[in-house]
């Protein structure tokens, strides 16, 4: 029985933490929940009781076994090694530590033995990258994977509440008005989260520039050659933004060590942990929120290239893509 804290617990990721918990009966002999002086003071009702959220600045961590950090990357830099040295283990949500070699990064179902190697942190992958590493994993496993080129689309409930509420907010404003949608004579309603608008759009730089690429699409790159333990495995990412609320598509083409068949993939897909594979219907963000599976479908041999397989990849991303995740690494320590 673990005494278990969520930091960031009024935020997306958290409240799913806190429901994923309660879902799957973690064996928890006590919560605490934690977020900024701006919800300190709050009441939440759970499963074990109606919790008082505390405000992570002043907290005191100590007596807690395993805190799961969702309270953005600033947080966890300013206060997961607190929390380590009261004694707690770290899940981080946030990039901070992800790419640190003392860190394990780790997707549950696909290099599950990496969580056993921490020394009080472990990260929880990105939201894109855990998805594609669900049917990514079980391939490169059974025949080594070298190439994989990508595209995400990535809702908005990857940015967090405000994300959610932007989309929202842009597509009441721009509804009403098919006409300048349809001419370019549009206004923009406005934007505090994106460059662009992403109601009624595709905004096809999601995360921010580092170099030409975005800080998102070098998370798939790193991410996916430390979570396989293949270094010299070639990403070729692009990482789009689309006005959805939950759950995040991938497209990708992946070449192996050697060529693999649409029916080896579809039997190697078909026993791996975590995955539905669909082929009568094309799995949706839609048909991915809420449920902990990912959902792969559109499995084909690549034709331009032949020799690999393409596929669509669709999870969850709160859940799968980091509370379930994040409560699913809880449960393997
Ligand atoms: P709060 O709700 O008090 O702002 P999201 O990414 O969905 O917006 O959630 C972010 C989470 O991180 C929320 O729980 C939020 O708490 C928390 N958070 C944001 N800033 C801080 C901070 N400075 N200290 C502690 N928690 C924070």
């Amino acid at each position: 029985m673990k005494r278990v804290a969520i930091v960031g617990a009024t935020g997306a990721v958290g409240r799913t933490m806190l429901s994923i918990l309660q879902d799957r009966e973690f064996p928890l002999t006590e919560l605490r929940l934690m977020a900024s002086a701006r919800s300190a003071g709050s009441k939440v009702e759970t499963k074990w009781g109606e919790v008082e959220v505390e405000d992570l600045a002043t907290c005191d961590p100590s007596g807690i076994d395993i805190a799961l950090f969702s309270a953005g990357g600033a947080r966890s830099k300013a206060f997961a090694h607190k929390f380590v040295e009261a004694g707690a283990v770290v899940v981080d949500n946030s990039s901070a530590f992800r790419m640190e070699p003392n860190v394990p990064l780790v997707v549950a179902g696909v290099n599950d033995h990496a969580a056993g190697d921490h020394q009080g942190i472990i990260a929880n992958p990105n939201c894109t990258t855990m998805t594609i590493m669900m049917a990514a994993g079980p391939l490169h496993r059974a025949v080594g994977l070298n190439q994989m080129i990508a595209s995400s689309y990535q809702s908005v409930s990857g940015s967090g509440m405000q994300g959610m509420k932007e989309l929202s907010h842009q597509i009441d404003a721009m509804r009403d008005n098919p006409d300048a949608l349809a001419t370019g004579t549009w206004e923009d309603p406005g934007s505090g989260l994106y460059e662009r608008p992403i109601g009624f759009n595709v905004l096809p730089m999601a995360g921010s520039l580092v170099d030409t690429y975005t800080d998102e699409e070098w998370k798939l790159v790193n991410e996916t050659r430390k979570i396989l333990e293949a270094p010299e495995v070639a990403v070729e990412p692009l990482c789009v933004r689309v006005p959805v609320m939950v759950g995040h598509g991938i497209a990708a083409s992946m070449w192996f060590d050697r060529d693999l068949s649409r029916d080896e993939a579809l039997e190697l897909l078909a026993g791996a942990p975590g995955i539905q594979v669909w082929n009568e219907k094309t799995p949706t963000p839609l048909d991915s929120a809420g449920i902990d599976d990912v959902l792969v479908g559109r499995v084909r041999e690549t034709v331009g290239r032949p020799g690999g397989v393409s596929l669509w990849a669709v999870g969850d991303n709160l859940r799968k893509g980091a509370a379930l995740n994040a409560v699913q690494i809880a449960e393997l320590l």
